[in-house]
C-alpha cells in the first residue's frame, strides 16, 4: 500500500477520499449532528450525561469540528494545534480516552449513511485514519495536561456590578491558584444551566489576590449570559476550565501594538494592557474602542488613567449605533483606525464582534501588517480576508 508523504498524516489519495466523501454528505449537513447524537446515546448510553439535557442547534459543534478535521489532514502541524487545543479543553466535559473510540465509530456510521454508494471500504479505512490520528493527539494533550493541573476550578462570585441594563462586571475567587495571561479566554459553567459551557474573557492581568473579573453582557434570548447578569449573586459558584487562547502580548516583540475592541471585546484587550503595564512595557500601544452606548464605555475610565501615568498608551473611543456594531463594528471606529495608520511595524489585537474583526483585519492588512502578526478570538477566520 501506498505511504503517506514524510510529515503527512493521509496519502494523497486518502486526503481526496475523505474529502469527496465530505462533499457527499454536505447536503445533508443540518441532519448530521441529530443522526450522530442519536446512534452515540443510543449505543453508548454512558456518555448521555456528558452532555447539557437539551441538545440544541448548537450542538453541531462537535460535528463540524470533526468534519474540520478533514480541512486540515494535509496540514499535520495545524492539526496537532488545533486537536491538542481541544483535547485540553474537552477535560473539563469530563471527556476519557475510552470515549474516542466510540465517538468515532457513531461518526464513521453516521457518514456511512449519509453518504450512500460514495462510501466504500477505502474511504472507511481513510476516515478512520484521519478520525484515529485527530482522536490521538487530542487524548495525549488531555492526559500530559492532567499531570500538572485541574480539568477545572471552582470559582466563588465576590462581586457582582450591573454596569448598565445588560452588563454585568463579576469578580470571582478559585478554589485553587488559576494561572492564566492577559488576553486569554476562559470556559464557563453555571449552576443554572449544568453541562451548558461559554466562553468569557478574564478583563484583567492575574492580580495578588488571585481574583479575576468578566464583563458579560445579557444578549436577546441568551441563557448562560442572562443567568450571569440577572440571576447571580455574590456567593454563588462558577466552574472554570483552564484558560486557552493565544491572543497575548508578545514580550520579545520590538514592534508597537495596535488594538481594537468593540463591546465586550474590551475585557481582554484591557487584560492585554493591564499586562503590559506588569511587565513595565515602553513601546507604544495604540488602543482604538468602540461600544454601542456612552454608558458603555465606563470601563475607559480606568485606562484612561493608566493613559495618563504610561504615555506609551493612547486611546481613541468611538461610540456606534446598534446596527452599526453589529455590522461592522462602528464606522466612526474603523474610520479612526484607517485615518490614524498604517501601522506595518506593529503587532495586532482585535477583540470583538466577527464582523468588526474582519473589517479591522482588512484595514490592517491593507497598510501593511502580515497575517501572522494580527492576533485575535480563534473563533473568527480573517485568512481569507483580501489586503488588496
Ligand atoms: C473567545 C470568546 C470570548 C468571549 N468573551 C465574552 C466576554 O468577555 N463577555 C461576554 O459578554 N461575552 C463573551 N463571549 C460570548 C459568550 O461566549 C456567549 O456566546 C454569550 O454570552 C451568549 O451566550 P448565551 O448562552 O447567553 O446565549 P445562547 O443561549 O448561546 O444564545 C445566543 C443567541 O442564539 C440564540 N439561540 C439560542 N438558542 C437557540 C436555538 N435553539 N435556536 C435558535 N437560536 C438560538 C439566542 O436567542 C441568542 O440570540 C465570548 C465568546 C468567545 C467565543
Ligand atoms: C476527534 C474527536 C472530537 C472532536 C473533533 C470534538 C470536537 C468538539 C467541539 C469543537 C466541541 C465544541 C466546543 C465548544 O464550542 O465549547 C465539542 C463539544 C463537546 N464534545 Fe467533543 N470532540 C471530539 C470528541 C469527543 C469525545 C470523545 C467526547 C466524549 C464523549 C466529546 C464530548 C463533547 C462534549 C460533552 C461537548 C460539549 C457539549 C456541547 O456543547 O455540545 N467530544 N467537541
Amino acid at each position: 500500500m501506498e505511504s503517506p508523504e514524510p510529515g503527512q498524516l493521509l496519502t494523497a489519495r486518502e486526503i481526496d477520499l475523505v474529502r469527496a466523501s465530505v462533499a457527499a454528505v454536505e447536503p445533508y449537513a443540518a441532519d448530521l449532528p441529530r443522526f450522530f447524537y442519536a446512534m452515540l446515546f443510543d449505543r453508548y448510553p454512558q456518555v448521555r450525561e456528558l452532555f447539557p439535557a437539551q441538545m440544541d442547534v448548537q450542538h453541531d459543534r462537535l460535528v463540524r469540528a470533526l468534519l474540520l478535521i478533514v480541512e486540515l489532514v494535509d496540514d499535520p502541524a495545524n492539526l496537532v494545534t488545533f486537536c491538542g487545543n481541544l483535547g485540553r479543553d474537552h477535560r473539563k466535559f469530563g471527556t476519557l480516552s475510552a470515549h474516542y473510540p466510540a465517538v468515532g465509530e457513531c461518526l464513521l456510521a453516521t457518514l456511512e449513511h449519509f453518504a450512500g454508494p460514495a462510501w466504500t471500504d477505502e474511504v472507511a479505512a481513510a476516515w478512520t485514519r484521519a478520525y484515529n490520528a485527530a482522536a490521538r493527539t487530542m487524548d495525549q494533550a488531555a492526559i500530559d495536561d492532567a499531570r500538572h493541573r485541574p480539568a477545572v476550578w471552582q470559582a466563588r462570585i465576590v462581586g457582582h456590578l450591573r454596569r448598565s441594563a445588560d452588563l454585568a462586571e463579576i469578580t470571582v475567587r478559585t478554589d485553587q491558584p488559576y494561572p492564566f495571561t492577559g488576553g486569554q479566554f476562559v470556559g464557563m459553567e453555571t449552576p443554572w444551566w449544568p453541562k451548558i459551557w461559554r466562553y468569557y474573557s478574564p478583563a484583567n492581568a492575574a492580580r495578588p489576590d488571585g481574583s479575576i473579573t468578566f464583563q458579560v453582557r445579557a444578549v436577546t434570548g441568551g441563557r448562560i449570559s442572562n443567568a450571569l447578569v440577572r440571576r447571580a449573586v455574590v456567593g454563588d459558584v462558577l466552574r472554570l476550565g483552564a484558560p486557552l487562547g493565544d491572543m497575548v502580548l508578545d514580550r520579545g516583540s520590538q514592534r508597537g501594538a495596535v488594538c481594537v475592541a468593540g463591546g465586550t471585546g474590551l475585557a481582554p484587550i484591557r487584560a492585554l494592557i493591564e499586562q503590559a503595564v506588569l511587565d513595565g512595557r515602553q513601546l507604544p500601544l495604540d488602543l482604538f474602542v468602540g461600544a454601542r452606548s456612552f454608558e458603555e464605555l465606563y470601563a475607559l475610565d480606568d485606562l484612561y488613567e493608566l493613559s495618563r501615568r504610561h504615555p506609551w498608551l493612547t486611546i481613541r473611543a468611538a461610540v456606534a449605533d446598534e446596527q452599526s456594531v453589529g455590522r461592522g463594528g462602528g464606522d466612526q471606529l474603523l474610520q479612526a483606525l484607517a485615518s490614524c495608520g498604517p501601522w506595518p511595524r506593529h503587532d495586532a489585537y482585535l477583540a470583538g464582534p466577527g464582523p468588526m474583526i474582519v473589517a479591522a483585519a482588512r484595514i490592517l492588512r491593507r497598510g501593511g501588517i502580515p497575517l501572522e502578526r494580527i492576533h485575535h478570538d480563534p473563533f473568527v477566520s480573517i485568512d481569507l480576508v483580501d489586503p488588496s
